[in-house]
């Protein structure tokens, strides 16, 4: 959930990023995404996946997306192919690199399907082994999320489960510098991105508002706003 400061956000500066700021927004978070990837979203109905298909679409990537229940595949209509997540998709991923064996796309028989580059694992350590073996070598598997509700890896074995040249990273969101900040406004700006808000909340509904997180009844950011606090006491 985000808490937002709308007087702040309106005094980002509404600038065209520089190609070397875009170059530093590619560069800062991981798994450094670039252009010519293909991406795998892993868990991505959740505003952080909504949100890494948009950046990642907008930076020229193709985007595999996945959502656990099939009910919830249109909301990954923004990436270049929604996947249902059967917890095996090293197996049954047109494109996963292990076991190696790289299948045609059902519906275009022929069709010679990117390798994934880099993968955001949102679902966690219940799926990271599997998402290691869907990447190719050289790419790059990063783990951001714990949706699964496995918070770690149990019985890991870094040696056998990190596939030959696979590379594993994490990312921990807490403490951004407004540098960063400004990057992703101006990059959300230059591309004319618009944040996927799920709902807004008054700061008098903030109890509304846990209950839609705890739920799982929004799709897209939660956002209260506390500008509004003074409003209701
Ligand atoms: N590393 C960091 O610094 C950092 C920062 C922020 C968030 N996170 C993590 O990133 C993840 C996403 O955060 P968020 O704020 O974007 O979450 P969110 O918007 O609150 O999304 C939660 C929703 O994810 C969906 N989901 C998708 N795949 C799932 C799966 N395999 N198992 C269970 N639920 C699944 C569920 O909806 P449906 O069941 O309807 O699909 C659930 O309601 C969380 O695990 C969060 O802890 C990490």
């Amino acid at each position: 959930m985000s808490v937002m400061l709308p007087e702040k956000m309106k005094a980002v500066v509404l600038t065209e990023p520089t190609k070397a700021e875009e170059v530093r927004l590619t560069d800062c978070p991981v798994p450094q995404v670039r252009p010519e990837d293909t991406l795998l979203v892993r868990g991505a109905t959740c505003a952080l996946g909504y949100a890494a298909i948009q950046l990642a679409k907008a930076l020229g990537c193709r985007v595999i997306a996945t959502a656990h229940k099939e009910s919830r595949l249109p909301l990954l209509a923004e990436a270049d192919e929604a996947v249902l997540d059967t917890g095996r998709l090293a197996e049954t991923l047109p494109g996963a690199a292990f076991p190696g064996t790289v299948r045609p796309r059902a519906t275009s028989p022929g069709v010679t399907r990117s390798r994934i580059t880099k993968a955001l694992e949102l679902v966690g350590p219940k799926t990271l082994p599997d998402t290691l073996r869907c990447v190719e070598k050289g790419g790059i598997v990063c783990n951001t999320g714990i949706l699964g509700g496995v918070y770690a890896l149990s019985g890991f074995d870094p040696i056998k489960d990190i596939p030959n040249g696979v590379y594993l990273t994490g990312f921990y969101s807490n403490g951004p510098t407004q540098e960063i900040m400004d990057e992703i406004f101006s990059f959300l700006t230059a591309h004319r991105l618009q944040p996927c808000v799920g709902k807004c909340f008054d700061f008098s509904e903030i109890r509304e508002a846990c209950e839609a997180q705890d739920t799982g009844a929004v799709n897209g950011k939660i956002v209260v706003h506390i500008s509004r606090i003074s409003d209701h006491g």
